[in-house]
């Protein structure tokens, strides 16, 4: 365990332990993507994490995915976001905002403009969603066109600029998880035939050209990214060469200096060794269902620098300490995920809180 309290760096930042807050939707926004008063509580509570990563936030209109998840597109958007950045860096924290663009994923009842989604291919991800009338099928995409594909990938830019400005560390780039870089990525959602469709080079080039528009803006040490070889989430396959595929773009990004990629594993080892090894920078690895036991045994083989956790810090504001200390764990309550409002939110109760509340 010793390994995950050791100090180290993420671009220019330093980071107490190498534990981070993975990314999670929490859906407490308003309709139109503003997050509410809420949301700076949530995250200053997790500031011992070495890094927070926020939830998903869509980069534009056309990125807004699910029903009150926030964006970085305007200026109410920016000035709520401001209020979570003060108030993580009040409480001494570090945090990047993950920029996500849903893609097919979206529903057009969840956005502000009500228009249909985009995706790589007019392919459905025939996933259900929830909507302000009940559970529904996603519809099906509409192509972007090549001209749509460089606005979406400049409004990446802007969304980048938008958090630094908003005062973020950084941003994560979301490329995992079936949303719409993923979505570039998988042979089965993507038929293009022009430069972003078809072998590897292609499929991989929306990815490395937001990271280059976003790394551009910012900086590289500023920017990160999330991938997600072989998880199957939203309909996806990466196809025959996924493997192939992620060895190539992990090398190209390597060229960027970004300050680290993120993988979000559940594939097999060997995969993950030949990413760490194309890989020069911070190396993030979230898996799955990994038993506490094994928390720090990434870290300890040199398979990982950094190791985001989810469910356990949505549960434990204080994680960190009750890692360190040995002490038991809150259990996270699913039917809260998503139910808006402070419950199963903001009153996850600290060791300490617990116990003057037994005393
Ligand atoms: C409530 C919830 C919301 C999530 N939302 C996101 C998200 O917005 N972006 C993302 O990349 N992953 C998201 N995830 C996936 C987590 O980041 C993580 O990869 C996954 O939960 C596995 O980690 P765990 O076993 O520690 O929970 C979410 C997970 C949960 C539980």
């Amino acid at each position: 365990m010793t390994a995950l309290f050791t100090p180290t760096t993420l671009g220019n930042l330093n980071l107490p332990n190498r534990l981070a807050m993975a990314p999670m939707a929490r859906l407490r926004a308003s309709a139109d993507g503003i997050p509410s008063s809420l949301v700076p509580v949530y995250y200053a509570q997790r500031a011992s994490f070495g890094l927070l990563i926020t939830e998903g936030t869509a980069p534009s209109e056309d990125g807004q995915g699910y029903m009150n998840s926030p964006g970085i597109y305007n200026d109410e958007q920016i000035a709520a976001w401001k209020k979570v950045a003060t108030a993580v860096h009040a409480e001494g924290g570090r945090i990047f905002m993950q920029l996500m663009h849903a893609g097919r994923m979206a529903h057009p009842e969840n956005t502000v403009h009500h228009r249909d989604p985009v995706a790589p291919s007019a392919i459905s991800a025939n996933q259900t969603t929830f909507t302000p009338s009940g559970p529904q099928q996603t519809p099906m995409p509409r192509a972007l066109s090549r001209e749509d594909v460089l606005q979406t990938i400049d409004d990446h830019r802007t969304a980048a600029r938008n958090a630094i400005e908003a005062g973020f560390d950084g941003v994560e780039i979301h490329g995992a998880n079936g949303y719409l870089i993923n979505q570039f990525l998988a042979s089965n959602a993507n038929i293009r035939t022009d430069e972003y469709g078809g072998r590897i080079e292609n499929r991989a080039r929306f990815a490395i050209e937001v990271a280059k528009a976003v790394a551009d803006e910012v900086g590289p040490e500023r920017t990160g990214i999330r991938l997600s070889p072989g998880v199957e989430l939203g309909g996806l396959n990466d196809g025959p060469d996924g493997d192939e595929l992620y060895r190539y773009l992990v090398s190209e990004l390597d060229k960027l200096g970004l300050a680290y990629v993120h993988i979000h594993h559940y594939g097999n080892d060997g995969l993950l060794r030949d990413l760490r090894a194309r890989w020069s920078q911070k190396l993030l690895v979230t898996r799955a269902n990994r038993p506490l036991e094994d928390i720090a045994k990434d870290v300890e083989n040199g398979l990982a620098d950094i190791v985001p956790v989810a469910r356990w810090a949505l549960a434990n504001p204080d994680f960190v300490e009750r890692l360190q200390s040995g002490a038991a764990l809150n259990e996270a309550d699913p039917s809260t995920f998503y139910s808006g409002g402070a419950k199963g939110y903001i009153d996850y109760p600290t060791l300490q809180q617990a116990s003057s509340a037994v005393a």
